[in-house]
């Protein structure tokens, strides 16, 4: 008799709890959308609020920080936003599993001039970027330069081959304190808008060595031309730079080239070359670069469409580069790029396999396009 109760009981009990599991798991669905429901539409500075975290955290989201400017910024509450968080907090990335961000690590080396993310693909920017802070939360203010740099951020690795070069060859560049100078010189340009990225002989030797090539006898960068602000020659030529101008050939048309060098180091030649679309017959197939000679001969450097969308690393300095590194060192060294070839037997004009001439600048044109400062 007891038994049989106690079994009447246990079907009771075991009944209203099968139906409460019923009802839970068919009303958790609806509970999580109705949460979703009441997030939808909070203002994008309302959810940074709500979500303040105990660690400092920067954020990297590109969609997120582009509608952050608007006035009326609103967050879905669907889409996860992305952001950093230094590796050194040891912070446990589970404990972001049910917020609206996704997190990635990075590291902030005191002796690098570059933030590194640890994800796949790895990627690198310049720290020197302006920021605001609510909360927690570390903000880039000026969202198109952050969007540039992320554009260009894709790490590159240089091959770091061993040249045994004769000890007692002259050298013209050391290679920490030359990246120290080209360094100063981007974040110059990337100030007035500019994203330089390397080029010529040192792009060889930031991709073969790792360094500088010693026996070179200048740095060389480019700029895309729909991305060269003419005001900064002007700047320079006021004394508003750290640098000073040597010399401005070609035209900022098609030929365009600057020398210059620190204001304390007039050893020390950058050449900023301004870097053109090769258009032929109405389609973009290439990119080029110019040169002059005293004589007013025209040249023009070649190069495979240019991708100068991934960033590396040169002493401890982040510099943007050429994504297909090795397409381009052969198309401008040949197949024997990577042996030394020494300077003073380098012909500027002759040497390089993707040189050409390709006209003449009169005597009025030279004292045009011909400069020395
Ligand atoms: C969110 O905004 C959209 C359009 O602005 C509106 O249709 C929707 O009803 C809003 N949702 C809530 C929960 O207020
Ligand atoms: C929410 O916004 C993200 C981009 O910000 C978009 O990809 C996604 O489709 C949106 N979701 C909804 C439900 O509107
Ligand atoms: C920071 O970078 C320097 C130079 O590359 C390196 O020697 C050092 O180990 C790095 N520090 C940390 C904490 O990774
Ligand atoms: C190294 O260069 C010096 C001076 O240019 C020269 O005298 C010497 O023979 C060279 N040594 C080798 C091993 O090539
Ligand atoms: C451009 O057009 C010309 C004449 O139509 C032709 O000879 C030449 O091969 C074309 N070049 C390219 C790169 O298509
Ligand atoms: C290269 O320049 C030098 C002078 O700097 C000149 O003598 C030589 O003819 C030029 N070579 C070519 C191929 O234009």
């Amino acid at each position: 008799m007891t038994t049989n109760k106690i079994f009447v009981l246990f079907l009771v009990f075991a009944f209203i709890f099968q139906a409460m599991l019923l009802i839970l798991t068919y009303k958790y669905p609806r509970r999580t959308a109705q949460t979703r429901k009441l997030l939808e539409n909070v203002t994008c500075n309302d959810l940074l609020d709500e979500w303040d975290t105990d660690t400092p955290v920067l954020l990297i989201d590109l969609d997120f920080l582009e509608k952050l400017n608007q006035e009326e910024c609103k967050w879905n509450g669907t889409a996860k936003i992305k952001i950093g968080i230094d590796v050194t907090y040891e912070v446990d990335k589970s404990i972001f599993n049910y917020s609206p961000f996704e997190v990635v690590f990075y590291s902030n080396n005191g002796s690098k001039d570059f933030l590194e993310f640890h994800e796949e693909p790895r990627r690198i920017i310049p720290k020197n970027f302006e920021r605001r802070w609510v909360g927690n939360f570390e903000i880039p203010t000026n969202t198109q330069r952050f969007a540039e740099f992320w554009k260009r951020s894709k790490y590159v690795e240089c091959l770091g081959l061993e040249m045994n070069r004769n000890k007692s060859e002259k050298a013209y560049q050391n290679g920490p304190y030359s990246a120290t100078k080209l360094a100063e010189l981007r974040d110059e340009l990337i100030d007035i808008g500019m994203y330089p990225f390397l080029n010529g002989g040192t792009f060889l030797g930031w991709y073969r060595e790792c360094t500088v090539i010693p026996h070179t006898y200048d740095m060389d960068l480019a700029v895309f031309k729909e991305n060269y602000n003419p005001e900064y020659a002007e700047k320079v030529l006021n004394g508003e730079s750290d640098f000073v101008l040597r010399r401005k050939f070609g035209m900022l048309e098609d030929s365009l080239e600057l020398t210059l060098y620190p204001y304390w180091d007039q050893g020390l030649l950058i050449d900023l070359f301004v870097m053109y679309d090769g258009v032929e017959n109405g389609t973009l197939t290439h990119h080029y670069v110019s040169g002059v000679n005293s004589d007013g001969t025209k040249y023009r450097y070649t190069y495979p469409m240019y991708d100068p969308w991934c960033a590396a690393v040169l002493h401890d300095h982040i510099f943007w580069v050429s994504c297909s590194p090795m397409k381009q060192v052969k198309h401008e060294y040949g197949p024997l790029w990577y042996l030394d070839h020494p300077t003073d037997r380098y012909g500027w004009n002759s040497s390089g396999k993707n040189v050409k001439i390709v006209g003449k600048f009169s005597k009025e044109e030279m004292e045009k396009y011909y400069l020395y400062y």
